[in-house]
């Protein structure tokens, strides 16, 4: 790595990497996202495979091909909290490698963690990172064939980099690192380098227009709705001896209920609710299903993020206040 600038970015990760593959493999409900991802990831790291295709398919390189190469390599990854943004963005890159048969490096730009707010400090760090991956992707590039390797530039938080240059109150210099996005985006697509783009956002609709209409692709996340969060429980609270009706109780109580308009997030479910539902048995009793209902009563979902439902903002108060006195009991079932 280049050591004149060192901590431009919070992580490098080189794939194919087995650690990730499990990681990507475990991420739920997002099947659609994840073969839309590759499929577009793969013809902008991998353009030789279109080629390919397209003379297997018809006969020569169709011209449509050349409207596909020519997009900017970006993709926003919108959504609500804790739904798999950040896990999805860190971990496709191995799917990528793996199919297309290179090595793919991930560099991972963290803005909630960096810019103090010295002034040019968010400009010059977004323009360090897009050169040094402009210059690794050059290296990985080539001119006709397969490109040798691939490269990802994760922008994770981006919400506190692209907010939308209309502001009125927007600092001079966030924009110009606004800018210094949108130009590292141009430079990647006019060069036609195996780099491509990930920005990751709770907050879409605050983001500049301009870098929103160079997407080649956004995708948008949610929580987990009742059928997806049965298939994530069924399995695991079916191998701790929970009955069918007892797991449809769990999914129904995760779910939006109670005034709630909110379900739980994956991560409530994932990181929250079945480490409280282990630490509630550990270490000298089994998992039962009475003891899920109190981990549930005591683990209430994330509200969702400022701005994305305005129900949640007004009533956030109100629950706060509801929610110690086991505000989902009566939902239980008996089972
Ligand atoms: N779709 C999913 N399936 C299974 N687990 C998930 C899913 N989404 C998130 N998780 C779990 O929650 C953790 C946090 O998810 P992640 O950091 O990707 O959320 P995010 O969408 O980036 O949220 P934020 O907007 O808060 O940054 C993941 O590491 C994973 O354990
Ligand atoms: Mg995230």
């Amino acid at each position: 790595m280049n050591q004149d600038r060192p901590g431009i970015f919070e992580e490098i990760r080189e794939f194919p990497d087995a650690a990730a593959a499990r990681r990507f493999a475990s991420l739920y409900g997002l099947e659609q996202t994840k073969d839309r991802l590759l499929k577009e990831a793969r013809l902008l790291l991998d353009p030789e495979s279109l080629s390919a295709w397209s003379r297997k398919h018809h006969g020569k390189k169709i011209q449509i091909g050349d409207f596909f190469r020519d997009r900017p390599p970006l993709f926003i990854f919108a959504g609500d909290v804790g739904t798999g943004k950040t896990a999805l963005a860190e971990t496709f890159g191995d799917a990528i490698a793996r199919d297309a048969g290179i090595n793919v490096t991930l560099f991972e730009l963290s803005l909630n963690t960096r810019g103090t707010g010295a002034v040019g400090e968010m400009t010059s760090l977004i323009s360090a990172a897009f050169a040094e991956v402009r210059g690794h992707a050059r290296k990985a590039a080539s001119r006709d064939g397969k490109h040798r390797s691939g490269i990802i530039l994760l922008i994770d938080e981006a919400d506190a980099l692209a907010q939308s240059r209309d502001l009125s109150q927007m600092h001079h210099e966030d924009r110009a690192g606004v800018n210094a996005l949108i130009r590292g985006v141009d430079d990647l697509a006019t060069g036609s380098l195996p780099a491509i783009v990930v920005m990751c956002t709770n907050r879409v609709d605050a983001l500049d227009p301009a870098v929103r209409r160079r997407a080649a692709a956004t995708f948008t996340f949610s929580r987990p709705n009742d059928s997806q969060r049965r298939a994530l429980l069924d399995p695991l609270l079916e191998e701790v001896g929970f009955t069918k009706a007892q797991i449809q109780s769990v999914v129904d109580a995760t779910g939006p209920t109670n005034g709630r308009d909110y379900g739980y997030t994956y991560s409530d479910l994932t990181q929250r609710l079945l480490p409280g539902l282990l630490l509630a048995a550990y270490p000298s009793k089994p998992i039962t299903f009475d003891m899920a209902k109190q981990v549930v009563d005591s683990h209430p979902p994330t509200p969702p993020f400022n701005g994305q439902s305005q129900w949640a903002t007004q009533n956030r108060k109100r629950f706060r206040s509801r929610r110690s006195s086991s505000a989902f009991s009566n939902r239980w079932r008996r089972s």
